[in-house]
């Protein structure tokens, strides 16, 4: 039973929540104790004592404290001290050393603050001073991390290799990676003080403004070194700035509270008004106020045309880069949602920075200015726990099980998306998986090496992927949606394909080394310490580019089409029939959908009785490659091709299923695979875009799509084929076991030289081919 965690009322706890079976957590020195003998030992002890007399200094400073601005430009803070002694004692002056814009002046006592704020107008050295109170803010206390995590800097590769190859065994190696790479202590304490300076600064200017973190500073995956993701809430502004200003500015301003109407009279919020500014507007005025009083802030950009515009900044003495966004609430909900899984299972942490890792190494991941093809971070993240979510039994819960979980409080909507998690892991049923770190990070890479990204959608959400034609037709979501070779939608902005900016060449890279990775984890080296002071585990694993040296060119040439459970129900036993169905929509996209001759030229035997039947394929061959003249001007008559070729006829039911093979010779006639868009468009006209993405994946308009490119390309036709090659469909295996795995591979093969066009026709084939053959499958069901 979930047991609320009720804040005490009595006076002097304040800051005492109790918490479920009877424990307590002092919110003030975030310390959580067993019981009540032992809180009330801690709440007399000098941590809280320490703690509540600093809190009470620093509240007492703050009320007799004004932030003043508006003088010249390295006034000297005895100048300021002398100015204010008018009205009494100055007890101190801290000075913006860096810009030198602003002051805080701590006052004797609320009496001389009265005394100052009561003055309509300040002027100093012939300029008019801005003279406010302080905000109130909650006191907070950073506690110290544990110690030991070393700095990224200081860890160059041998280091890292020579660090990892001192482990035990793989589990071993993997949380240390999270201790190499996580914030040190000083470097969280940077960051700390960081967002306490900037909320200072904004709150000034900007009242009832929050700056909030996200992103990996705060999500359980900090890398040291990593951007200071910040997000200016100005909610609270917006509303004072309105009940200022009110429907009838000048009454309403008459009946607003003097503190109001000071802060409202003095503030930069006098230039802007929220509610109408556009968020490049208010993200200027945001650059303006970093670059002139952020001590220690430079090289501040606005970069206003991405999806997120955001204001850029440099923290000089540290390095540290960050943005700030204006309009990014959703980001602190997904924030959460990933803090809430590094805390249901301790596992999550060490294969994210081992996977986030390994994609860094091989050009997949990052977040490179301006963007790129590669996964962002946070892709790469949702794809670790939706891998997580896939276990049997699950590790982590879906997004959905999540929110039904979160109490009627919990329940949050923001931009119109339910964000609803719970606060409190603990009400989540600790997950019966036992799998080792070892054993998961192989199967990771074993569920992305032959994943149909482009032919289904990615939900964490519903912790499964969501095959595309059944996406397309049933969710309102359909048509929002980017859809594109990776197809990964945002657990909370469902309508954000967080994956769209990877293309299909990234696509399919990441497969290729994902298949890499999983072949190398199979191996002794993956598993097993060297004794003779080899490099082993995870250390190889990180070799850049060791995943595409071990792909051979031929693996380029592949397509592995995936299981299309949904589309052929319970065939899954029967697998040769599965086969023949696969390989009939392969053949009818090829010829019916993409006007390419496709002739079949034999059905294959199982391994063993190869050799006996190759005389008959050869036959077979023969007879087939008839059909397929090279240079011929037209397609091959199409009834020649449902002739049943003679080893279709010799195939046994009892052949084993992994030996079936089935191969045509094919050419290409026309640049099908170009400008399709455009001539869906011209089919169509413009279109909302879910009904083009729903046509998109209709065979019909496709080879429409196709007749219409080969009419444009000229009545007469061209005068040979543009390629021709060979496919070849079998059984791939991928498994460690000798169970067969069940995905069919397609491999190409040009018969000449790779030119570019079949590069070209390749590529788009990738994305095509898996898409069109689950969408002939769904129709035949
Ligand atoms: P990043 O991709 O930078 O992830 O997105 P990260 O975990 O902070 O990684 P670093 O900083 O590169 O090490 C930062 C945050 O932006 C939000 C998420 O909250 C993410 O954690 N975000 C990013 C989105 O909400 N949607 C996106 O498509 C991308």
């Amino acid at each position: 039973m979930r047991v609320e965690s009720v804040r005490m009322a009595d006076s002097g706890l304040g800051d005492v929540e109790s918490l479920p079976r009877g424990g307590f957590r002092c919110r003030l020195c975030h310390v959580t104790v067993a019981n009540k003998p032992s809180l009330d030992d801690h709440l007399r002890g000098k941590k809280h004592q320490r703690l509540e007399n600093l809190r009470n200094v620093r509240q007492a400073q703050e009320l007799r404290s004004v932030f003043v601005s508006g003088f010249h430009k390295g006034t000297p803070a005895s100048e300021l001290s002398e100015y204010f002694q008018a009205y009494g004692e100055v007890v101190n002056v801290v000075m913006d050393k860096d810009k030198g814009v602003y002051a805080i002046v701590e006052l004797q006592n609320e009496e001389v603050l009265e005394k100052v704020l009561a003055q309509p107008q300040h002027s100093l050295g012939g300029q008019k001073l801005r003279v406010k109170p302080r905000e109130k803010k909650d006191f907070k206390y950073t506690p110290p991390r544990k110690q030991g995590s070393a700095r990224q800097g200081q860890l160059n590769p041998e280091k890292l290799a020579q660090k990892l190859c001192e482990a035990d065994d793989v589990d071993a190696q993997m949380p240390l990676m999270v201790q190499l790479f996580e914030f040190s202590e000083s470097e969280r304490r940077l960051r700390d003080l960081l967002v306490t300076l900037f909320q200072e600064v904004f709150l000034e200017f900007f009242p009832g403004s929050a700056i909030l973190p996200f992103g990996s500073s705060v999500n359980g995956f900090d890398v040291s070194g990593c951007d200071l993701d910040l997000f200016l809430d100005l909610e609270k502004t917006k509303s004072f700035q309105a009940s200022a200003k009110g429907p009838n500015e000048p009454q309403a301003q008459e009946g607003a509270s003097p503190e109001l109407d000071s802060r409202s009279e003095d503030s930069i919020l006098s230039d802007i008004d929220l509610a109408s500014a556009t968020v490049p507007e208010v993200l200027e005025l945001v650059a303006t106020v970093l670059q002139k009083c952020v001590p220690g802030v430079h090289n501040v950009q606005a970069v206003l045309n991405a999806r997120r515009p955001v204001v850029k900044f440099c923290h000089k003495e540290s390095g540290l880069r960050g943005d700030i966004s204006i309009n990014n609430r959703l980001a602190i909900c997904n924030t959460r949602f990933l803090q809430l899984c590094t805390e249901v299972d301790e596992r999550v942490r060490p294969l994210v920075y081992v996977v986030r890792h390994w994609a860094k190494q091989q050009a997949l991941a990052g977040n490179p200015f301006g963007g790129g093809p590669l996964l962002n971070n946070y892709a790469l993240t949702l794809l670790v726990l939706f891998f997580l979510q896939t276990r049997n039994p699950p590790i982590l819960p879906t997004v959905a099980h999540l929110r039904e979980l979160s109490e009627d409080e919990e329940r949050t909507v923001v931009d119109g998306w339910d964000c609803s998690l719970p606060k409190d892991p603990a009400c989540l049923e600790p997950s019966g998986n036992a799998e080792t770190l070892c054993s998961l990070l192989s199967e990771f890479f074993r569920l992305f090496e032959d994943y149909n990204f482009a032919g289904c959608v990615i939900s964490l959400r519903e912790g499964r992927q969501l095959p595309l034609p059944g996406f397309l037709s049933s969710c309102d979501m359909a048509g929002r949606l980017k859809l594109g070779p990776f197809n990964l939608q945002d657990p909370f902005e469902q309508s954000h394909n967080v994956a769209a900016n990877v293309n299909e060449k990234m696509a399919l890279r990441f497969q290729r080394c994902c298949r890499a990775a999983a072949k190398y984890c199979r191996s002794l080296q993956y598993q097993r310490k060297s004794s003779k002071g080899k490099i082993w585990g995870l250390v190889r694993l990180f070799q850049p580019g060791a995943s595409e040296a071990e792909a051979p060119m031929a693996e380029g040439l592949v397509i592995y089409l995936p299981k299309f459970h949904e589309q052929l129900g319970q065939v899954g036993d029967l697998s040769h029939l599965w086969f023949q169905k696969v390989c009939t929509g392969v053949a009818f996209v090829l010829r019916d959908v993409l006007k390419c001759s496709c002739v079949e030229t034999w059905q294959g035997l199982g391994e063993e009785q190869e050799a006996s039947g190759t005389k008959q394929k050869e036959e077979g061959l023969e007879a087939k490659s008839e059909h397929m003249v090279a240079g011929a001007k037209h397609p091959i008559n199409e009834e020649e091709d449902t002739v049943s070729p003679p080893a279709k006829r010799l195939r046994a039911d009892a052949l084993l299923p992994g030996g079936e093979r089935t191969t045509w010779n094919c050419a290409a006639w026309h640049r099908v695979w170009l400008g399709r868009r455009r001539v869906r468009r011209q089919l169509h006209g413009p279109e909302p875009d879910s009904q083009q993405q729903q046509k998109a994946g209709s065979l019909e308009l496709e080879a429409k799509v196709s007749d219409v490119i080969a009419q444009q390309e000229g009545e007469a036709g061209p005068a040979g084929p543009l390629l021709q090659f060979t496919v070849c469909a079998q059984f791939a295996s991928t498994g460690a076991s000798d169970e067969q795995d069940t995905h069919i591979s397609l491999s190409f093969a040009p018969a000449s030289e790779p030119s570019a066009a079949f590069q070209e026709f390749f590529h788009f084939l990738q994305g095509f081919l898996p898409r069109m053959v689950e969408q002939h499958l769904a129709n035949s069901a």
